[in-house]
């Protein structure tokens, strides 16, 4: 005997119908539906899965009463009941799957203060400013005030106040970037800082302390240590009774906060229009401490400055008085200085704006 059983079975004084079977379904269907939808727990939609498609559930109890229903009928109450089973699993997932959504939700609104930030791309200032304004702070501590001067120049300041005659070298096509547009040789992009030195003084009168941050420019092939474009800081004090040993003072003083405590300098004789004497400062190399290396070329120093007492002839451009008074003046050159600072050894990193070389400062 097969099992789908043709004769009645379940109850033979109370044979089902198959309109009753299909009403039961219909019930059914309503009734999961109506509890699905209000279910508030995943535990609570776990039960009702049990409940109405479980091996005992009331589905399958239903499923049983089948070879009681007439043959012509027994096909089509088969395909309700397999509608029925996969209507309410769809109804209990899909319910399920919008209770662990919207329970994720409510968990991400709340914060969690243990968790670690995400880290943020703080913004900061390019390695030739910050050293530029490490230097400024340090002469602004010893009570220097900052100054500025135009970009583009006339020869006057650029060279003839400062000492540098029509035919010194420093003046040639191919130092100097000159304008096309003005007088040939009048307008120049100011190949140094020191121009600012004649405006500062032209404007006030003695006691002066100024230091003048800015960019310069010359006509320069480009490589790993020479730019077309670059920056300087220009320093200039004119008082009575200023002497050389102010200078050096003031800029071992400089080199201690800048390099170390431990630092230390020498001045060597050079050779510089609008300064007599003229003089260049070396910082014992910090790479070596002395001992001689690459950086310092095996001499134990690096070039950091050229300084020197303020050339009395640059005085009588001004009009002050050179009886009275004295000065003392230097210019750094900032690219070198943040070279050594941060160990850079081209200088063209600085200009490429390359993120992977801007972000390590
Ligand atoms: N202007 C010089 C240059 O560009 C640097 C310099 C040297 C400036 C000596 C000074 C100074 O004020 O006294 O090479």
């Amino acid at each position: 005997m097969s099992k789908t059983n043709k004769e009645p079975k379940n109850n033979p004084e109370n044979p089902v119908s198959a309109k009753k079977l299909l009403s039961t379904i219909e019930k059914i269907s309503a009734e999961a539906a109506k509890q699905v939808n209000s279910a508030s727990s995943p535990a609570e939609l776990e039960e009702l899965k049990n409940r109405y498609l479980g091996r005992k559930g009331e589905i399958q109890a239903v499923f049983k009463f089948l070879p009681d229903i007439p043959l012509e009928d027994r096909k089509q109450l088969g395909q309700e009941l397999n509608k029925l089973k996969t209507g309410v699993e769809m109804l209990v997932n899909d319910a399920l799957k919008k209770l662990n959504q919207s329970a994720r939700k409510s968990a991400g609104d709340k914060i969690d203060i243990t968790l670690p930030g995400y880290p943020v791309n703080r913004a900061h200032s390019h390695p030739l400013s910050q050293v530029s304004a490490e230097i400024t702070k340090i002469f602004v501590s010893l009570g220097f005030q900052i100054a500025t001067g135009p970009d583009i120049e006339t020869a006057y300041y650029n060279f003839e106040a400062l000492n540098i005659p029509e035919d010194h070298p420093a003046r040639d096509l191919q130092d100097t970037f000159y304008i096309k547009s003005q007088k040939p040789g009048s307008m120049l992009l100011r190949t140094h800082t020191s121009p600012v030195q004649i405006r500062v003084m032209e404007k006030f009168q003695p006691p002066i302390r100024v230091i003048v941050p800015g960019r310069v420019y010359r006509n320069e092939a480009i490589d790993a240590t020479h730019s077309a474009v670059f920056h300087q800081l220009e320093g200039l004090a004119v008082d009575e009774n200023i002497t050389f040993a102010d200078l050096k003072a003031t800029l071992a003083a400089f080199a201690k906060k800048m390099f170390g405590n431990e630092s230390s300098v020498r001045f060597r004789p050079s050779y510089f229009p609008f300064t007599e004497p003229s003089a260049e400062m070396d910082v014992r190399c910090i790479f070596c401490t002395g001992k001689g290396c690459g950086i310092c070329k095996n001499s134990g120093w690096l070039e950091t400055l050229g300084c020197g007492m303020v050339n009395p002839k640059v005085f009588d451009y001004v009009k002050y008085d050179k009886e009275k008074y004295t000065g003392f003046a230097f210019g750094i050159g900032l690219e070198r200085i943040t070279m050594l600072k941060f160990g850079v050894d081209d200088m063209r990193l600085f200009y490429e704006n390359d993120l992977r070389f801007l972000r390590q400062f």
